[in-house]
């Protein structure tokens, strides 16, 4: 095996085919049809993106689909429109005026439902409140909000009138807030009195405040009332959102604004360094995030859609807001966590609502799993038909509770591989035309010329592991990283010359199909093979105890790097030495010897981003007996850490 390249151990061969009564009536009802609009997608980019952009409103048509000068792309060149305009004012002469846009649910219990004609009538009202503060096609706004149904009105606002959104999100704290803010020169911020967090309240305008004390750039705040905790309010500064849309005209002309208008920036860590601002602009990402949500997530008329994302996220972005809303769905909101009042609020809303799609991550189904199947089967949630995960490799046990639990053997799961930067899913399953297999993202999304490489550029053997690329530009890629393009090419496009590198570590199976082995800066070398964590960890989740693994690299004299692994138990489940040895060994049957971790480690919670990925970089340190350091800021408890330095098993 040529040195470089990275090793699959994993041999999960379960295919499950799509559904045949899930394929009448489907978007994309057979793989015949994916594969002739993904041929034409790739031999024909532009003209197969002129034609989908056909699909929406343009004021003025594009002249030009695609303007490529490695790495900065142009796509739909000399075009205008709104984005606002194609989620809410193109369905209004429609059925779809008394839709439900937005099916709301607060924490506490109380709930919203916002028409396409509603939610039209407050952006209008919120679009001239900001252009009434000053606020122009260009300038940059803050959103530092909770998931209320005002988070989507401003953002929808601010891309109506062509202001540039800057999304935080809402667990940040007040330092995260002022480097974001700073990093775009934000002229306002809309934020909150607090939002709810398992019964309490999370003061968010004590943040914005502290924050913004050191933003020069800042010259409002908008504070929507939700808790009705304290607050202090600035004069001159802070205005109240309802006093300030109250007296506003609910009608509002949408601007034409250029294709490649800046739409928003959202922040993404790196592992270290500063957050970077990845910069979308309207029109690649309005067809990007819509087409997406059209097929990935077969949408019809009648379905419930629920994506369990905040809106601070890309997700939240992408399939929440923008995706969904261009197609004219009903997408539900739910603003507080999963377990209030208890772990089965998830699937109360399911059942209340009459969810029919449903996408979250793997985290949370990795939680589900640790609390218990009881939790699902105590409600009625057999109004699903199509389940989704995003964010990162899901393990095929994991996914095959999924399906069976929740899904109740009939949803197909569509495990959706995309990033902040992408804009949109790239790879996936489409429902009905591909099968799925556990722990595979399956095929690219149109237009999506995605390839496995080696160190040197040349494409992988099947099965055989490299480094993720996409070597085309695509509609909804992003642009650059706000004010700074060197950085973008240095991260994004140095690699392999002219072609996106994502970071990742992937494979693909003789039938074509991708499996996302986890981030580069993860892989691990013992004794000569280079493995990537995802397929270690499966393993180990495939253990009946076990809920969630974490597998680290840490120097050893004899083997290069030994295995430690970081283990957390189903409910119920105790630790011993005697269970250590008994992953151990599972590792070892189940994938050889060379992959046996050299030590267990038991934890009550793993370090997760605030979006629910396992920080492995800090249990490198941890494992490995140091200080843990680098880029704390996007870690979401940092009492897990403490926690995890304690005694081996
Ligand atoms: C990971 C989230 C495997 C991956 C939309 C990627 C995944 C990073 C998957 C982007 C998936 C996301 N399978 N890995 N289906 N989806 N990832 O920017 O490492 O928050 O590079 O975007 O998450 O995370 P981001």
């Amino acid at each position: 095996m040529p040195e470089k390249t990275i090793e699959s151990v994993s041999h999960e061969d379960r295919v499950f085919e799509p559904p045949p009564e899930f394929a009448k009536g489907a978007v994309i009802a057979s793989r015949d049809q994916y594969e002739s609009l993904y041929r034409h997608s790739i031999d024909d980019p532009e003209g197969f993106w002129r034609e989908q952009a056909q699909a929406f409103h343009w004021f003025e048509p594009p002249k030009r689909i695609l303007t490529w000068e490695p790495p900065f792309a142009k796509w739909f060149e000399g075009g205008t429109t709104n984005l606002a305009y194609n989620c809410l004012d193109r369905h209004l002469d429609g059925p779809l005026r008394n839709k439900a846009a937005l099916i709301w649910e607060g924490e506490p219990g109380d709930q919203r439902v916002l028409t396409y004609y509603q939610l039209w009538r407050e952006v209008c009202r919120f679009s001239n409140a900001l252009a009434g503060l000053g606020i122009e096609p260009g300038d940059r706004v803050g959103i530092y909000m909770g998931m209320v149904p005002e988070a989507v009105i401003a953002m929808l606002a601010c891309a109506r009138i062509g202001a540039v959104h800057s999304v935080v999100f809402g667990g940040f704290a007040s330092d995260a807030v002022r480097d974001r803010m700073n990093d775009a020169s934000a002229k306002a911020v809309i934020t909150q009195d607090g939002t709810w967090r398992r019964g309490s309240v999370v003061p968010l305008k004590e943040q914005v405040d502290r924050a913004v004390a050191e933003c020069p750039s800042v010259e409002h705040v908008i504070v929507l009332r939700r808790t009705h905790n304290d607050i202090t309010m600035t004069d001159g500064r802070d205005h109240d959102w309802h006093e300030l849309v109250k007296d506003q005209k609910p009608v509002h002309q949408a601007p034409a604004l250029d294709s490649e208008h800046p739409l928003f920036i959202l922040y993404t860590s790196g592992s270290t360094g500063k957050p970077k601002g990845v910069l979308h602009t309207t029109a690649g990402y309005m067809v990007g995030t819509a087409l997406t949500s059209k097929y990935v997530f077969d949408l019809r008329a009648s379905d419930t859609y629920w994506c369990t994302a905040d809106v601070g996220w890309i997700t939240g972005h992408s399939y929440i807001v923008y995706g969904p809303l261009a197609n004219g769905a009903s997408a539900v909101i739910y603003e507080g966590a999963p377990n209030a009042p208890d772990p089965g609020r998830f699937w109360s809303i399911v059942e209340r609502h009459g969810v029919t799609v449903f996408y979250t991550a793997p985290t949370a189904v990795r939680a589900f799993v640790k609390w218990g199947d009881e939790w699902v089967n105590k409600h009625d949630v057999s109004s699903l038909r199509l389940l989704g995960t995003v964010g990162e490799p899901i393990n095929p046990e994991a996914w095959m509770w999924y399906r069976s639990v929740v899904g109740q053997d009939r949803c197909p799961i569509v495990d959706t591989y995309w990033q902040t930067e992408t804009g949109s899913i790239i790879l996936t399953p489409l429902p009905a035309a591909l099968p799925t297999k556990p722990g595979s993202c399956s095929m690219p999304f149109f237009g999506i010329s995605a390839k496995v490489l080696r160190e040197d550029g040349s494409e992988a053997e099947p099965n055989e592991g490299g480094l993720l690329v996409v070597d085309k530009p695509w509609p909804s890629m992003l642009r650059t990283v706000w004010g700074d393009d060197e950085r973008y090419k240095q991260q994004y496009f140095s690699r392999f010359e002219g072609k996106y590198f994502t970071g990742d570590s992937a494979r693909r199976d003789t039938d074509g199909f991708f499996w996302v082995m986890g981030r580069i800066d993860d892989v691990v070398n013992v004794s000569g093979h280079r493995l990537g964590t995802a397929e270690i960890e499966s393993s180990l989740v495939s253990h009946a105890d076990v809920a969630e693994a974490a597998v680290v690299g840490i120097p050893d004299p004899l083997t290069g790097q030994a295995l430690v692994a970081f283990v957390t138990l189903k409910g119920g489940v105790q630790h011993s030495a005697g269970l250590a040895d008994t992953l151990k060994g599972h590792v070892g049957d189940d994938i050889g010897k060379f992959a046996r971790p050299k030590s267990i480690r038991f934890a009550d919670a793993l370090p997760k981003t605030r979006s629910g990925k396992i920080m492995r970089r800090l249990l490198r340190d941890v494992a490995a007996g140091k200080e843990a350091h680098g880029d704390m800021t996007t870690l979401e408890d940092m009492s897990v850490l403490s926690a995890l330095s304690g005694e081996d098993e």
